[in-house]
């Protein structure tokens, strides 16, 4: 996999530049370098979620590609599925810059992107010229000065829906000032009925789901879940960035920045949110878990927390593609007979317990 083979050379000069310069450059070498197919999964890989048949359940998280410009790069790089977006009603230029900083001896990222995004109407012209294959979801989210941003949501839905096989209603970024209260019981019924009805309406079969920050009390995170389960959501993905600046970050000066924080101090707040859904789900629908994954081993014990699939995108920063082969490999090893979805869940008692 040339990509692959090429990030070590590249990676001396990748760390030492800007890290939205690096992050355009990786975006831009795969809409132009030809990403040759990878070899097919191994068959105890499969998944089967939301109706949907994955050839692995490893994808890639949202805020990599936001304008859909590389989807079908990023499948042939081996991802089972990759989801596109934040995408915005209408186009915005995000926080002024600089505004994503690597904490390197933490194996993290702290991000105030603000949703910069090209708009719905590019985004659906671009994905409306692909030839349909593999697994593509929309990550959408609301305008910075949307006066109705439930309404956003419901035409971003109507306008990306039919060109993807999932969208999720990103109400988690924490760098959308007010967004997160989308999460509050009110709004949350008001946006989920909203939507779904637009989604009945327009006859569309994309599956919605809902995307949520590790940030959350139980008191939050059963008012959500209860809501999610009284209406015909498909899934939920746990979790978005954290507000949190844990302790133990080594890099005290980037720690300051503001922001969401991803990557490896992320991993445990994440899975124990991930396990804690997945205990009051109780298997009504699946979940993508994120957040921290950074080896074969932490990815199945998201699996293991209760996750049918899982994302990444900070670790892909620091150990480039390779990273993914790895994942698989090891999953592909721990996975019994019948596959990788037999171990969902089996430790989620265990994780909701652990302490963050
Ligand atoms: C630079 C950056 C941009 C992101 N943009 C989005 C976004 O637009 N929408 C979203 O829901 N999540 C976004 N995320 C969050 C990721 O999808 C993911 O939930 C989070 O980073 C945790 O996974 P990780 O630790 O593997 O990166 C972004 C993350 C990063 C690092």
């Amino acid at each position: 996999m040339m990509f692959a083979r090429a990030f070590p050379l590249l990676r001396p000069l990748i760390g030492s530049i800007d890290a939205e310069q690096a992050h355009d450059l990786a975006v831009r070498a795969l809409e132009f370098m030809p990403v040759p197919a990878c070899a097919p999964d191994d068959p105890r890989l499969k998944v089967q979620a939301f109706g949907l048949d994955f050839p692995n359940p490893v994808g890639m998280a949202a805020g990599f590609d936001k304008d859909a410009r590389v989807p079908d790069a990023v499948l042939r790089l081996g991802f089972g599925f990759v989801e596109v977006g934040g995408v915005t009603r209408q186009p915005q230029p995000g926080n002024a810059r600089p505004r994503v900083f690597r904490l390197q001896p933490d194996d993290a990222v702290i991000n105030r992107y603000g949703l910069n995004s090209s708009g719905m109407a590019v985004v659906r012209a671009r994905l409306a010229k692909r030839r349909r294959q593999g697994i593509v979801g929309i990550n959408l989210g609301a305008n910075k000065e949307s006066a109705d941003r439930i309404g956003d949501y419901v035409a971003l839905l109507e306008t990306l829906g039919p060109h993807a096989e999932f969208v999720t209603l990103n109400i988690s970024s924490p760098n959308t000032p007010g967004l997160r209260d989308l999460q509050g019981r009110a709004f949350l019924e008001e946006l989920l009925d909203r939507a779904l009805e637009a989604r009945a309406r327009a006859k569309l079969s994309t599956r919605v789901l809902l995307k949520i920050a590790p940030d959350l009390d139980d008191v939050q995170l059963d008012d959500i879940v209860d809501v999610a389960l009284s209406r015909p959501i498909d899934g939920m993905i746990v979790s978005n960035t954290t507000t949190a600046r844990p302790a133990a970050l080594k890099d005290k000066v980037l720690a300051k920045e503001a922001g969401g924080l991803s990557g490896r101090p992320l991993f445990r707040p994440s899975t124990v949110m991930l396990a804690k859904t997945w205990l009051r789900v109780e298997g009504k629908f699946p979940l993508i878990g994120v957040g921290g994954i950074a080896s074969g081993t932490d990815a199945l014990s998201k699996i293991e927390a209760g996750a049918s699939l899982v994302q990444l995108y900070t670790a892909l920063i620091f150990q480039g593609p390779a990273l993914l082969e790895e994942i698989k490999t090891t999953l592909a090893n721990a996975a019994p007979a019948e596959g990788i979805s037999a171990l969902v869940g089996r430790s989620a008692r265990d994780w909701a317990s652990s302490a963050c």
